[in-house]
């Protein structure tokens, strides 16, 4: 049997859709808490697999994770010895490489395998080696694993080739036990970048500069615990944004920090519809016809990559031709194969996409290939004559929190079922 999400399109989305806490700052902070000497209580997580995941790699380190209710996890890292990752407890998120900057902080060693994650290219992490290296570290990368060690780590003067998140995030987490300053030159500065370095400050680090291209941390010895809240998810955000767009609905997206969501904002009320937003929530409103745009995906506070294959999906729908230009990642328009089967119209040519719009959405059967793929294929099949059955839904668990009983609530016709194959 293999579970699918089946969607009988064509329902305008209507109401409130309460946002989670961001998975790209929950899979960051969670693996900086085994970094503390204390007890963490993060609250806000998301209920999705990379969370449960992480939480059972930390487990096997040595600390005790337990949930105080759903959504918050009490990190209990005192007794945490070990410093290897198994490969097991590895290969099924791509954050697993914040384990690196963590461990090789709080115990000068770290062994790691190297991460998985969503299929997006080559996906290198030799900013995060070199940034280590900076530190004082050494390490050898051997059978798919990176060892790292350190004497000492000592404060250095980092710069990025490209404002890496992962690397911006891991580096910050091992520069906090550095002796001494540390400076990260283009850094991201993505809202997660920040979410870390205020989760580390409550802890006892010293950060200054997060959300800015130059981040400094003045050297501790050792962290505590504390209790910190994760941000809302802008990335979630922006899917809800978009349904109400391509479904001709209107969706209010509650609990959210509207500043996160600017660029999406901007894109969306170029194409027509009328955005209104309050201290932490935004109301979109489809416009009657969408216009074509252009989207270019960037660095925060850029256009997000993470809503480039959902907002491609709702240019197929505009009233005219829109080029969509992929800056991040060299391999993030696979998922165009499979949206073709509901009717995209999209040709790519490198790294930029171009639909002529007025596409018709019609249902079929099709496979998600990652995360955000998925999510396109959700929307689509939200706006599509006829019945769409999704298979690939662990990718889906992966980062949305409970999406199709979200969904179902906004009046979408959408379940999740088991068929043979
Ligand atoms: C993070 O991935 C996110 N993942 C991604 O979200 C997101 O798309 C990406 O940042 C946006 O930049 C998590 O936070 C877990 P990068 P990350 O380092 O850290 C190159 C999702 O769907 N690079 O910012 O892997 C890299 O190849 C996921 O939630 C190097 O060359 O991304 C890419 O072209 C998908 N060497 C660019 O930098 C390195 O050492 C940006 O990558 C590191 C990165």
């Amino acid at each position: 049997m293999t579970e699918y999400i089946v969607i009988n399109g064509e329902n305008p989305l209507q109401g409130n859709v309460s946002i989670s806490g961001a998975k790209n700052a929950a899979v960051a902070i969670l693996p900086a808490a085994i970094a503390s000497s204390g007890v963490c209580v993060i609250d806000n997580l998301p209920l999705i697999e990379d969370v449960t995941n992480l939480s059972n790699a930390m487990n096997s380190m040595g600390a005790k994770c337990t949930l105080q209710d759903p959504h918050t996890l009490v990190v209990d890292a005192r007794d945490v010895t070990g410093y290897t990752l198994s490969e097991k407890l590895s290969k099924n998120t791509r954050a697993s490489y914040y384990f690196m900057g963590a461990l090789l902080g709080r115990f000068k060693k770290a062994i790691v395998p190297l991460p998985g994650g969503c299929d997006l290219g080559s996906r290198p992490i030799d900013y995060h080696l070199k940034g280590f290296a900076a530190l004082g570290a050494t390490y050898v990368q051997e059978h798919g694993v990176v060892k790292l060690e350190a004497e000492k780590l000592r404060g250095a003067n980092i710069y990025l080739d490209c404002p890496s998140v992962g690397a911006t995030i891991n580096i910050m987490i091992a520069a906090v036990f550095a002796e001494g300053i540390t400076t990260i030159e283009n850094a991201a500065k993505e809202p997660h970048v920040v979410d870390t370095a205020n989760f580390l400050n409550k802890l006892g680090a010293k950060i200054g500069g997060a959300g800015t291209a130059t981040i400094r941390v003045i050297g501790v010895p050792s962290l505590g615990g504390g209790e910190y809240t994760v941000i809302p998810d802008p990335i979630e955000t922006g899917t809800y944004m978009i349904a109400a767009a391509i479904t001709g609905g209107d969706i209010t997206v509650d609990n959210i920090i509207p500043k996160h969501m600017d660029s999406v904002t901007a894109k969306l009320t170029e194409m027509g519809c009328d955005i209104t937003e309050g201290t932490d929530w935004i109301r979109v409103r489809a416009g009657s016809d969408l216009r074509p745009c252009e989207v270019k995906t960037a660095f925060y506070p850029g256009f997000p990559t993470d809503l480039q294959p959902q907002m491609a999906t709702l240019l197929c729908k505009a009233q005219g031709t829109s080029v969509i230009t992929e800056n991040i990642f060299e391999h993030r328009f696979r998922y165009i194969n499979e949206l073709k089967r509901l009717g995209a119209q999209l040709k790519v040519e490198g790294r930029t996409a171009i639909t002529r719009g007025h596409c018709v959405f019609t249902g079929a059967r099709v496979t998600a290939s990652d995360l955000r793929a998925g999510a396109a294929l959700v929307l689509a099949g939200l706006c599509a004559k006829g019945e769409t059955a999704i298979c690939g839904v662990s990718h889906l668990d992966r980062g949305y929190e409970r999406f199709e009983e979200k969904f179902r609530a906004l009046g979408a016709d959408i379940k999740r079922v088991k068929r043979d194959e």
